[in-house]
């Protein structure tokens, strides 16, 4: 690929989705493109480059699709959702006792289904701390190809054996011959939408538990600001963000502060 035409979709893959593709990663960008040049049937990188300025919705998809990394896995970290049991859930669940309102969780990267699947199961096994209220779940990605994979649930014995004990497996998942799927009751209680973090999300309402894990990474400082301080504003001033294991505030954005519980817990401020 020559550098101009890198240079070319690299810019519009971040002004797109955020995400930052280095010089150094040229590698992966051809790697993960060459599928779609095929698929497309264009002669070349150079041309396709070109085509991204045209009126193909399609193939302007198909580019940031590949270029996010949907990697993810049941239960992952583990604290994240020990707090969510420990600290969100019963804290939020007497605020909304009070208010008569829905719990609201926004899971906003989603991927392929992991994360929201595991707030499911947790909501679920806190049926106790929750009874009488309302719980809503929402997964958006801006990866339709991922989030294709989250809305089925199916997942294959090493993707299920991925962070999900036996009895998790048994109780919320299904055998079938593709491998393990997610109950329709488990499947149902989330809503999965697509959703780009770098475009406006007000028309989402307010949430009271937010998990944006492992996304932020791939964004530059500014945009990153930027995506917080929506979150921030989406969120009642009670709830709480999870941010990822690596993932840090310091010198990024003031809108939200650190919990005592946790570092990589937040309230907004
Ligand atoms: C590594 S996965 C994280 C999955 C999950 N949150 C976890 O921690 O296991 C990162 C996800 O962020 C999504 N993503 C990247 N840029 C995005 C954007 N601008 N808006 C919404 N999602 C984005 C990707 O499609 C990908 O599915």
């Amino acid at each position: 690929m020559s550098l101009m035409a890198y240079d070319r979709i690299a810019r519009f893959v971040g002004e797109q989705s955020g995400i930052q593709i280095s010089r150094d990663k040229a590698y992966m960008l051809e790697a993960r493109l060459q599928p779609i040049i095929k698929q497309f049937g264009l002669s070349s990188f150079e041309v396709l480059a070109n085509q991204l300025t045209a009126p193909s919705e399609e193939l302007r998809q198909a580019v940031v699709d590949a270029m996010t990394t949907n990697e993810s896995f049941f239960f992952r970290d583990r604290t994240p959702f020990k707090l969510l049991d420990e600290v969100m859930l019963p804290k939020v669940a007497e605020e909304k006792r009070r208010s008569g309102q829905a719990l609201r969780i926004w899971c906003a990267a989603a991927a392929t289904g992991q994360e929201p699947y595991s707030l499911a199961i947790s909501v679920l096994e806190n049926h106790r701390v929750l009874a009488g209220i309302d719980v809503q779940i929402l997964a958006t990605d801006i990866s339709h190809d991922a989030l294709q994979i989250a809305k089925r649930g199916l997942y294959n014995q090493f993707e299920v054996q991925r962070g999900l004990s036996a009895e998790r497996m048994i109780t919320h998942f299904e055998q079938c011959d593709e491998g393990w799927q997610a109950k329709e009751e488990l499947r149902d209680m989330i809503e999965f939408k697509p959703l780009n973090l770098m475009r406006p999300f007000t028309h989402l309402g307010k949430f009271d538990i937010v998990f944006c894990r492992n996304v932020l990474i791939y964004f530059d400082v500014a945009t990153k600001a930027r995506v917080l301080e929506g979150i921030s504003r989406q969120m009642h001033p009670h709830g709480y963000l999870m941010l990822g294991a690596a993932e840090t505030l310091i010198g990024v954005s003031g809108k939200f502060a650190p919990t005592t519980d946790h570092q990589n817990l937040f309230q907004p401020v």
